[in-house]
């Protein structure tokens, strides 16, 4: 299984991203009017997006969403110069991985985080449904691996770190997955404001609405059944598959997985380095 994953300035990747590609990112060309969305795998980054889509439809704002930045193929960099803006730009990339231009043209960055254990728990079943990953059978072997930051894009602490110690004069938003479930319609307005879109309360409801896990799972559902899968966009570098990224939705799932041992044993590996994030230390673990 191991053939799936190498490593590149000691992050682990998927054998999806090529080195080529992430060593030809610094030619990336932003634009001042590029949004990043960036988020460690599993933390939402599909959410995101279909939140942003509704935001700019609804206010007829025009928007690109591209391929992942990583993913792609260097000789196809340049295509992207075409798009028409504001181009919308997900990536799972830690902040030292990034196009220098990202900073230096003061794109705003939009950062989903949400809270390690369920990311853990979530990108374990994730490792099991998804050709492009290998299988860890057990959960307290998949466990050790996510602690020691031996998964996909790292250490889960290490990413969060590299963008909360980022300078981007206040360009960078923190959204977490969990104030998402608590009150959806208050973070579309909240986003929103943040990319200079106005919406009506009424408007941050609907738009709430159709990006609720149960519509979205159903939309992707109903692809299913026409056998026409809506694989027109990539929006994570691990999968093109949507019907993989539907799992459960919740917080607090990791109860149903973690032991007490496990639990001790998490606190005891990521503990302090957690309490030396504002953004980490306020993470929520249950709603
Ligand atoms: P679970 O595996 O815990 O269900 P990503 O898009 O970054 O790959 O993240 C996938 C996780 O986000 C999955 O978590 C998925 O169910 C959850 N998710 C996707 N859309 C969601 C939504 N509308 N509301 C809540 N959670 C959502």
């Amino acid at each position: 299984n191991s053939e799936l994953i190498h490593s590149y300035k000691g992050v682990p990747f998927p054998t999806r991203v090529s080195i080529d590609q992430l060593s030809a990112l610094d030619d990336f060309e932003a634009r001042e009017d590029d949004v990043l969305l960036v988020s460690y795998p599993k933390s939402g980054t599909h959410w995101l997006v279909e939140i942003l889509k509704n935001l700019y439809c609804c206010t007829a704002g025009q928007m690109t969403l591209t391929p992942p930045l990583e993913f792609q193929d260097p000789s196809k960099l340049c295509e992207l110069r075409n798009l028409p803006g504001p181009r919308v730009i997900p990536t799972h990339l830690p902040q030292n991985m990034v196009p220098r231009q990202v900073h230096s043209k003061n794109c705003k960055v939009i950062y989903v985080i949400r809270n390690p254990k369920d990311t853990a728990v979530s990108m374990f079943h994730y490792y099991k449904q998804n050709p492009h990953l290998p299988t860890v059978q057990k959960w307290g072997t998949f466990l050790d691996l996510f602690l020691n930051g031996e998964v996909v894009y790292g250490s889960w602490i290490d990413h969060l770190l590299s963008w909360e110690r980022a300078e981007t004069n206040g360009n960078t938003l923190f959204v977490y997955y969990e104030s998402l479930k608590k009150d959806l319609p208050k973070y579309v307005q909240e986003i929103s404001s943040f990319l200079g879109l106005r919406v009506s309360e009424e408007e941050a409801r609907e738009i709430a609405k159709r990006s609720s896990f149960r519509e979205m799972k159903e939309r992707v559902e109903r692809e299913k059944e026409r056998e026409k899968p809506e694989a027109t966009h990539t929006v994570c570098a691990l999968t093109s598959d949507r019907k993989l990224i539907f799992r459960k939705g919740a917080v607090g799932d990791w109860k149903n997985h973690f032991t007490t041992e496990q639990n001790s044993k998490f606190e005891a590996l990521l503990g302090d380095r957690i309490n030396s994030s504002e953004l980490a230390s306020n993470v929520e673990y249950e709603c």
